[in-house]
């Protein structure tokens, strides 16, 4: 064997989980080779995921406030105009810079890239699959991170076009008359938020009584209430039965109720596990009921050397949890030490305004028979707030009730995103909500909401 092909490890996915990994082995001195399918690196986040819907978010926001929200602050605009080409240009820029950055970042590190499909062909055996034919890659450990897809919905014929997924709505070529969304969760939510800001009517069908299902009731009720007044148009309780193109339309489909007939149509009703072709029984992984890789508090799979992290697992499915255990997973192969804090993961959904999360829900900590105490404060008493225009939402903290640590945090409001950071470290460090409380917070800024909260668990805000 060319001792080229040789390695310690073989990652098989770059995205979040998969390129983070490589980089960390490779700092720890192993020899590392990454395969990916795809030219650009990043996975699905960076391609056409987190990474675009971000820059569309921000880009349809501009141009919403430009339209409704400068008059406030005495800022007269005229003519605003979308130049949406110019929008997905930058968008795809953005892209093009971050993927390029992971490529120069494998080089520094030397770590070597293969282009194409990657499979299990046998113990220490990793063959790669592209157009040029097919090489074996010899390699003392393998790290599946090959990530999750869109999930399927029995009746919705995906064209790819028309009738798509998250890919194709992050770069349709006109603003949709309508738009119908299947699913009120993440992509959702985001994705139907651009094209209700860029001019869109937004339909999203949600086949439960509530949206963002798995989040904060109460927090997920009032998100529902803020992104209605938006004008994004909300039918729970919605089985969508079939989804097809029909002459010049769409046509949804909904068990007892009325069909929607609509321009575009996003599933999104959640991902699956992407283990296509990795002929997993060459070295017998073994799968859940889900499809998802089974593997034990180390990441290590039924068989030996064969590790698997992110999507492709079990727990949300999202690119900082794939990070974290990319990393911790190569630190105990290559340390015998790794470990990841499932309790402190934050989620965030990137809307108008933003909702953060981390720890509990109500719901979790009513259901686990834990007794806390809660504390919450409204961005409107918020001078910050105030200032930026942004008042709506509220932080949540909730507290053991014996011992005063922090079970959960739940934010909707300005920059959710950003302020749920502090809570994650308070977490992170065991703090109680007085912790929180006796830390001194900058004036005026955000994070005096999440202050003010911590205080009201004690019943003793300031501010209101
Ligand atoms: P999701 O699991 O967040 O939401 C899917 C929604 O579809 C749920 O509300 C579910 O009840 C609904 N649904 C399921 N079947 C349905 C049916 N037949 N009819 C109508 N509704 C139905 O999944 P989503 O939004 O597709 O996102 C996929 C993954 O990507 C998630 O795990 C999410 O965490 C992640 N993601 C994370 C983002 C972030 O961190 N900001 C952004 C986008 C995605």
């Amino acid at each position: 064997m060319n001792p080229m092909n040789q390695f310690d490890l073989v990652v098989i996915g770059a995205g979040p989980g998969g390129y983070a990994a490589a980089i960390r082995a490779a700092q720890l001195g192993l020899k590392v080779a990454c395969v990916e399918l795809e030219d650009a690196l990043g996975g699905t986040c960076l391609r056409v995921g987190c990474i675009p819907s971000k820059a569309l978010l921000e880009s349809s926001e501009l141009f919403h406030a430009a339209q409704h929200d400068l008059a406030q602050h005495g800022v007269k605009t005229s003519g605003v105009e979308l130049d949406l080409a110019q929008m997905l240009r930058r968008k795809d820029e953005i892209v093009r810079m971050l993927t390029g950055g992971i490529a120069g970042l494998f080089k520094k590190n030397k770590i070597t890239r293969h282009l194409g499909h990657g499979r299990l062909d046998g113990p220490g055996r990793v063959v790669v699959k592209n157009g040029k034919g097919e090489s074996v890659l010899e390699t003392k450990n393998v790290l599946i991170a090959s990530g999750s897809k869109s999930a399927p919905l029995r009746g919705v014929e995906v064209d790819g076009d028309r009738i798509g997924t998250s890919t194709e709505a992050l770069s349709y070529p006109a603003v949709p008359g309508h738009l119908a969304v299947i699913g009120a969760g993440f992509i959702g939510l985001e994705l139907g938020s651009v094209w209700q800001r860029l001019g869109a009517k937004v339909t999203v069908l949600e086949y439960l009584d509530r949206i963002l299902p798995g989040l904060d009731l109460e927090v997920a009720k009032e998100a529902q209430k803020m992104l209605a007044k938006q004008g994004l148009e909300f039918r729970l309780k919605s089985k969508v039965t079939s989804a097809k193109v029909v002459g010049d339309e769409c046509v949804v489909e909904c068990e007892g109720a009325e069909a929607v007939h609509c321009d575009r149509v996003l599933l999104a009703v959640g991902r699956i596990p992407n283990t296509d072709g990795l002929n997993l029984e060459s070295v017998g992984v073994q799968t859940d009921n889900r499809g998802r890789i089974t593997v034990n508090e180390h990441f290590e799979t039924g068989a030996p050397g064969v590790y698997a992290i992110g999507d492709v697992i079990a727990g949300p499915m999202l690119a900082h949890k794939a990070t974290e255990e990319g990393i911790a997973c190569v630190e105990y192969l290559a340390t015998g030490y790794g470990h990841v804090n499932y309790l402190t993961i934050p989620g965030v959904v990137y809307t108008h305004p933003e909702i953060a999360t981390v720890g509990q829900s109500e719901e979790q900590l009513k259901e686990a028979g834990i007794e806390y105490r809660k504390g919450a404060f409204p961005f409107q008493a918020n001078g910050r707030a105030r200032a930026l225009g942004s008042i709506e939402g509220r932080v949540k903290i909730l507290a053991d009730k014996a011992t005063d640590r922090i079970l959960g945090v739940h934010i909707i409001g300005p920059r959710a995103g950003d302020l749920i950071a502090e809570a994650v470290a308070a977490m992170e460090f065991g703090a109680s909500a007085e912790d929180l409380m006796r830390t001194c917070h900058a004036h005026p800024t955000l994070s005096e909401a999440v202050h003010e909260a911590a205080l009201a668990v004690d019943g003793r805000t300031i501010h209101i």
